[in-house]
């Protein structure tokens, strides 16, 4: 990009970032206008939700921000990068993006929209594009490097259902070709691809991996999403607990993400999870144990009540025979006996635990809903732990900026 294309971008961004919603709106109604068979690729309930609107394009505009220097947003190419090779998105859409992006800009600005601006944008996506496509060939490369490893979708055979709360529950995935998967990094989801015939449609849905890396099969824990003050109920999870039965078959990606336990680990670990949000650490806390590293390990995890507490026999049982975990459960609503057994009464809160051991190298792994993630998040930092010793992952698109 030359100097003036890059004067350009900085001049006009303010203008885009102002009518953002507007922007990434008709960019996204464009899109699947000209091109419907993407509808199979993206998250129609994010749609509806607008939470997608508010990612892609804005990242666009913070790479448009930072053009003098798009090292900054490495990380968050990272990120992204995990998320699309899961969905197996090709360096070829990449083009059909820009071209709606490109006109969605155009159209937008109208008269103001001069040869030069739109050069000035093509030239600034065609870059971003190409930093975004090498760094997702490179993970596509580790993942094929990987034993057992594979690219694109494989078909999988459920081959056990176990309901682990009243509205939680696992699914074990072999793949269908009889062969080995390879080892996820405890932490990692996979995409996995079903047919949802109330919307004629392909639908993809991340799930993280709930069980310790092995070679002969993925288990993934769902649960079943009621739409809050709402009639419409989550459409793939409902879907895998009332139509995806044993000796069904689904298609996944293989396991992808940055949401991950370090391969050496040498500090404590504290895993703060809310409802769901348990699952990455299922897999996280039986590595760990199994690793046996002599540094503590904590879990902190809030749920509604004991029926919706998820895997709560199997996590007892783990801290029992293991000196060097702890945990601290939470209910909203608790009984006498949860009390008599150390349940606490309320949402998660890290200041009520007396005793806590918090070293200046402590890792701190946060998931749940979005304002538990804010909340503990917020909490961590009062409390002066370094950001950059907290992770979290958010269940959907990510739209939090807390470190
Ligand atoms: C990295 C990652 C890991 C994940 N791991 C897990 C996991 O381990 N376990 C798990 O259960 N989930 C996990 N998820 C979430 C999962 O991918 C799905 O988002 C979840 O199952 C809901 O999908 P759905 O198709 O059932 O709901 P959707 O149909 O996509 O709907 C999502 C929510 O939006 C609401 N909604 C739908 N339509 C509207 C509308 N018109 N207006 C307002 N609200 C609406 C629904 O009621 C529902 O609550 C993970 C997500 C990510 C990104
Ligand atoms: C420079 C171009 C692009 C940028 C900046 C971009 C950015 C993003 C971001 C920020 C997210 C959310 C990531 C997260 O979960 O936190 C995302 C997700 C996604 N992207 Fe891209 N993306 C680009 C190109 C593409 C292309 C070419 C495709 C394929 C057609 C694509 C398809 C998707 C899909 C399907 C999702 C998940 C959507 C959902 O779950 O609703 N993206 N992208």
């Amino acid at each position: 990009m030359t100097p003036e294309q890059k004067q350009i971008i900085l001049a006009t961004v303010p203008i885009l970032k102002e009518s953002g919603v507007a922007l990434t709106t008709h960019f996204y109604k464009r899109m699947f206008e000209h091109n419907p068979e993407l509808k199979n690729i993206f998250n129609m309930g994010n749609q509806k939700q607008g939470k997608q609107q508010n990612a892609l394009a804005f990242a666009v505009l913070a790479y448009a921000e930072n053009i003098a220097d798009p090292t900054v947003l490495l990380p968050v190419v990272d990120r992204i990068g995990h998320k699309h090779t899961s969905l197996d998105i090709k360096p070829g859409q990449y083009q059909i993006v820009g071209e709606h992006l490109i006109a969605s800009i155009s159209e937008l600005l109208g008269d103001k929209a001069t040869p030069a601006i739109i050069d000035a944008w093509t030239a600034a996506y065609n870059q971003l594009a190409a930093l975004m496509a090498g760094h997702e060939a490179t993970i596509y490369q580790q993942q094929l490097n990987q034993a057992n490893g594979w690219n694109g979708w494989r078909k999988f055979t459920i081959r056990k259902k176990v309901a682990e709360s009243a509205e939680i529950s696992s699914f074990y995935f072999y793949p269908s070709d009889n062969g080995k998967v390879s080892l996820h990094k405890p932490g990692q989801f996979i995409s996995l691809k079903t047919f949802l015939p109330s919307l004629n449609l392909d639908q993809i849905r991340q799930y993280s991996i709930s069980c310790a890396p092995n070679e002969e099969y993925y288990r993934i824990s769902v649960k079943r999403e009621t739409g809050a003050g709402i009639d419409t109920n989550g459409m793939i999870s409902n879907r895998l607990h009332d139509h995806i039965e044993i000796g069904s078959e689904v298609e996944l990606t293989a396991p992808a993400g940055n949401f991950v336990v370090p391969d050496e680990i040498d500090s404590p670990i504290m895993f703060i999870s809310g409802g769901v949000g348990q699952t990455p650490f299922i897999s996280m806390i039986q590595h760990v144990a199994k690793k046996q590293t002599g540094h503590p390990v904590t879990w902190l995890h809030g749920c509604r009540n004991r029926s919706v507490h998820a895997f709560k026999d199997s996590i007892d049982l783990l801290v029992n025979n293991h000196e060097t975990i702890e945990q601290h459960i939470f209910y909203d609503h608790t009984t006498t006996e949860d009390a008599n057994a150390g349940v606490r009464t309320g949402f998660l809160d890290i200041h009520s635990i007396a005793n806590l051991e918090h070293t200046g190298n402590t890792l701190y792994y946060v998931c749940g809903p979005s304002p538990f993630i804010v909340k503990q998040v917020a909490d961590l930092k009062q409390m002066g732990v370094d950001t950059k010793r907290i992770l979290f992952e958010e269940f959907g698109p990510q739209t939090l900026q807390l470190n």
